[in-house]
């Protein structure tokens, strides 16, 4: 596309504006400079141009600022999350840029399809399904705890934040937990390994057998149905015929993928900054009951989920910008929630701010399905921490991000090390109003 270089003084420098009056921005959500300094780009966006092209990617709209996102996301007719990938429809890419390879489902459908295959899984992720976790959480927390404990070691992200919320996912589901290991691996090393590199292959193998186990359960569920989400999705029908193997495989590889990382992700950023304020680390220690509402806040300050894309379906105005059927536009829940016209203060984590209406979970129809679960599993998950490690230590040199995070804000490794305890399964009595 030709660009006009505009010139508007020292701190426009690199915003141009297309012939057509857009502002372009350079602005890659891959790249390890966004990695190593989001927070500030996305505050610059913000401030400069919460709605703004970019050429990266085959171009698309980046969406910053609070008030043109929760429009664009409670807009589902104009902008839709439908992904084709043959082009025998539309030609929409989905929600990721670029795009995933298979389409999975619902998150990249469209109403009325949409809301066929939601209602198949509300129910099981409801505030009361969800808080019934909370026992099997907190004794897999403790558990794990009860093995590291005497050492006075352990890693926070491999050994904890990782394959909690991948054991739970899994037998939610009904997914055999002995695997539970393997599955947390693949799906954390497919979150930030590149295609193309030996660690892709591996994590790729891997997703492969996840697969494998994934059809085999269906088919013995179909045989001999437990009481999981799995043989639910089996029995369910739709328009009076059951839901066929690749829609049913596509929910449970959501499910699986929504489950895991994601929570890993928020656990990961939230110890490792209380490690770094140990003052507001012994306020929760001190005030178990404020963590649901220090949650939300670690939520909107470190947005485990930045961005994720949606296409027009006709022109559009968006905060001032004209955008043409067909564009692609990405929503920054990273940017919005940094937004100083709905947060004050922005910069500063408040562990008891309060209204929160932080967008780490999305907004509209597509509003994260495991909400509620992951509010249970990081609360519990925090407190046994808090309550059983609570001068844990971080080995910041050792600590290591994902390369990119795109996919999910997310650390690969963080080893801690903390004063040796006993092996005591006094499951801590969770004070907490989840
Ligand atoms: C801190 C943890 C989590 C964060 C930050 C998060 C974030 C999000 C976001 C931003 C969306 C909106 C997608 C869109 O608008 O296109 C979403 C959707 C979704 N999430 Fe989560 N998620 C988390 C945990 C979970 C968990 C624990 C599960 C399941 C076990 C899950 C499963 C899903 C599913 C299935 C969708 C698609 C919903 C739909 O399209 O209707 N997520 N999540």
């Amino acid at each position: 596309m030709a660009e006009v270089a505009l010139s508007r003084g020292a701190r426009m420098a690199d915003q141009h504006f297309h012939e057509d009056q857009r502002p372009v921005i350079e602005f890659n959500h891959h790249s390890r400079e966004y990695r190593d300094h989001w927070r500030e780009v996305s505050r610059d966006n913000l401030t400069r141009c919460p709605v703004a092209w970019t050429e990266e990617h085959g171009g698309f709209w980046l969406v910053s600022g609070y008030a043109p996102l929760t429009q664009a996301i409670r807009d589902d007719a104009a902008f839709s999350s439908y992904h084709d990938p043959t082009g025998d429809v539309n030609g929409y890419q989905g929600i990721m840029i670029p795009p995933f390879p298979r389409y999975p489902i619902p998150i990249e459908l469209d109403p009325p399809e949409f809301f066929t295959y939601r209602r198949l899984l509300n129910p099981h992720f409801s505030p009361e399904s969800s808080k019934n976790w909370e026992p099997y959480v907190r004794a897999t927390t403790a558990d794990i705890l009860d093995r590291v404990c005497a050492a006075g070691e352990m890693d926070l992200v491999l050994d904890l934040a990782n394959p909690v919320p991948a054991s739970v996912t899994l037998k939610l589901l009904g997914l055999p937990l002995d695997d539970w290991a393997e599955f947390a691996a693949t799906i954390h090393e497919m979150t930030y390994t590149t295609p193309g590199t030996a660690e892709f292959a591996r994590a790729a193998t891997g997703m492969g057998r996840i697969t494998e186990t994934v059809r085999r359960t269906v088919d013995e569920r179909r045989v001999e149905p437990a009481d999981d989400l799995i043989s639910h999705l089996v029995r369910a029908t739709v328009d009076g015929a059951p839901v066929d193997d690749d829609r049913l495989h596509s929910m449970i590889t959501l499910v699986l993928a929504g489950g895991v990382d994601t929570t890993t992700s928020l656990l990961a950023n939230a110890l490792y900054w209380l490690h770094r304020h140990p003052r507001q680390r012994q306020r929760l220690i001190d005030d178990p009951a404020l963590i649901p509402t220090a949650a939300d806040e670690f939520l909107r300050y470190f947005a485990p989920v930045q961005m994720l894309a949606r296409t027009a379906t006709r022109d559009v105005v968006l905060g001032g910008q004209e955008i043409r059927a067909g564009e692609r536009v990405m929503l920054s829940f990273a940017a919005a929630n940094q937004d100083p016209e709905v947060f004050s203060d922005p910069d500063t984590l408040d562990l008891a701010r309060f209204p929160n209406r932080h967008v780490a979970f999305g907004a509209g129809i597509h509003r994260c399905l495991g909400a509620h679960l992951a509010r249970v599993e990081f609360c519990v998950i925090l407190e046994e921490v808090l309550a059983r490690i609570p001068d844990y230590q971080v080995d910041e040199s050792a600590a290591k991000r994902y390369p990119s995070i795109a996919a999910a804000n997310g650390y690969i490794t963080m080893p801690a090390t903390f004063t040796p305890s006993r092996p005591g399964r006094i499951p801590h009595p969770g004070k907490s109003e989840i």
